[in-house]
């Protein structure tokens, strides 16, 4: 089964992980702060917080901000169900904007709006969480200028941007953003298994939440050598030291994994460009798309097929396509807890209808990737 994106493993990553499992310090070791101070580098941050996944890395971050009931962040519908679980999990309310329609990252008209409508009701709100969507970055100058303007921490969900840029720049994230959370599940760019991390310039920031990724433990000095103290309530969300040294080894072929799936990317714009009905993914004047995700939009009406049946098709070939995203205010718990509904979000959820996410990653070859361009055509009789 040819899937939408997979990990890339090779004789380095399992060498460098071998070489730890082989160590004394298989959790807790050097490799930790090796792999945070890379990332720092890689994205200009001062400080960085390797912890056990993008959630615990967005968790943290509410945590560290004390988040709590009757604070308001904004974010958008279309990302991974973590952005805006993680704003729950402090007690604080998502409050969602719909997206851009040509770049499926957060409106910044619809989003300025907003803002003045809830501050008009005297609601508290405190931050923006901002996902680079499938690794297109969102309108960072104008989310800067939003965010200076109302006083709103701004925070970049970049777990699926890493490698992106704006303006040639590769650490842009940092230029904007007051911190920024990475994923290193096995379907981002680079993977740790398992992991994720939290960025900033903000020493004291980036303190609290290494305290917290522990359980809120300080080793304290005193002659009960023994000692140590809980400051807050935290948790265990620590990574392990054989993760990092895979992260780091991983690190280096960022670059490759990049060019990589810009190549696949141009395969498909090409295939797929002039045909009504169908669109590519837009690139913004001076960005450059880190394609996490390859996002094609099919108006399956004009086709005369159900997404459903598109599905079940290229299913039967080998082909599993996926969807990102189910727009979360469509989720039972979303529509229960916040009495979200249809229509709340009308381009959202046109891009829920139309949108089809096509196998992208460092493995795939020239012949799957025909494969999967063929049987879409066949399918649509284009
Ligand atoms: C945009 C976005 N944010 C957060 C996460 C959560 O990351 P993790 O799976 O590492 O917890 C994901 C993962 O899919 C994601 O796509």
């Amino acid at each position: 089964m040819i899937g939408y994106g997979r990990q890339f493993i090779d004789r380095q990553d399992i060498k460098s992980v071998t070489k730890v499992l082989n160590s004394r310090l298989i959790t807790q070791g050097p490799y930790i702060q090796k792999f945070e101070k890379k990332l720092c580098k890689k994205l200009g941050y001062k400080f960085s917080s390797v912890v056990s996944s993008g959630t615990a890395a967005l968790h943290l971050i509410g945590l560290a901000m004390k988040w709590k009931q009757g604070h308001i962040i904004l974010t958008t519908p279309i990302s991974f169900l973590a952005t805006s679980n993680a704003i729950i999990y402090s007690n604080a309310k998502p409050e969602f904007v719909d997206i851009d329609k040509d770049f499926y990252t957060i409106d910044t008209v619809k989003l300025e709006n907003k803002i003045k409508s809830l501050k008009k009701r005297k609601k508290n709100v405190k931050a923006i969480v901002c996902t680079d969507y499938a690794g297109h970055p969102c309108d960072w100058s104008k989310l800067k200028k939003i965010s200076k303007k109302y006083n709103l921490k701004l925070i970049n969900d970049n777990c699926h941007a890493l490698g992106a840029k704006i303006n040639s720049d590769e650490r842009y994230t940092s230029k904007f953003s007051y911190c920024t959370t990475l994923s290193f599940h096995p379907l981002k760019h680079i993977t740790t298994g398992e992991g994720g991390a939290v960025l900033s310039n903000d020493k004291n920031f980036d303190k609290k939440i290494k305290l917290l990724r522990s359980h809120g433990i300080n080793k304290i000095k005193s002659d009960e050598i023994w000692k140590y103290e809980m400051r807050e309530l935290g948790y265990n969300y620590r990574i392990s030291d054989f993760q990092c040294a895979l992260g780091i080894s991983q690190l280096k072929k960022l670059n490759k994994f990049i060019k990589k799936r810009r190549e696949i990317a141009s395969i498909y714009n090409n295939a797929f460009k002039n045909i009504k009905g169908i669109i590519t993914p837009k690139v913004k004047k001076g960005y450059s798309h880190a394609y996490h995700l390859y996002p094609l939009k099919i108006n399956f009406k004009k086709f005369e097929i159900s997404k459903k049946r598109f599905f079940y098709i290229m299913k039967k070939k080998k082909i599993l396509l996926q969807v990102h995203y189910i727009p979360i205010h469509y989720q039972p718990f979303y529509k229960r807890k916040f009495k979200y509904k249809k229509n709340d979000f009308p381009i959202s959820e046109n891009f829920y209808n139309e949108e089809v996410s096509l196998p992208i990653y460092f493995g795939l070859s020239k012949d799957i990737q025909r494969k999967v361009i063929q049987n879409i055509k066949t399918l649509l009789r284009i």
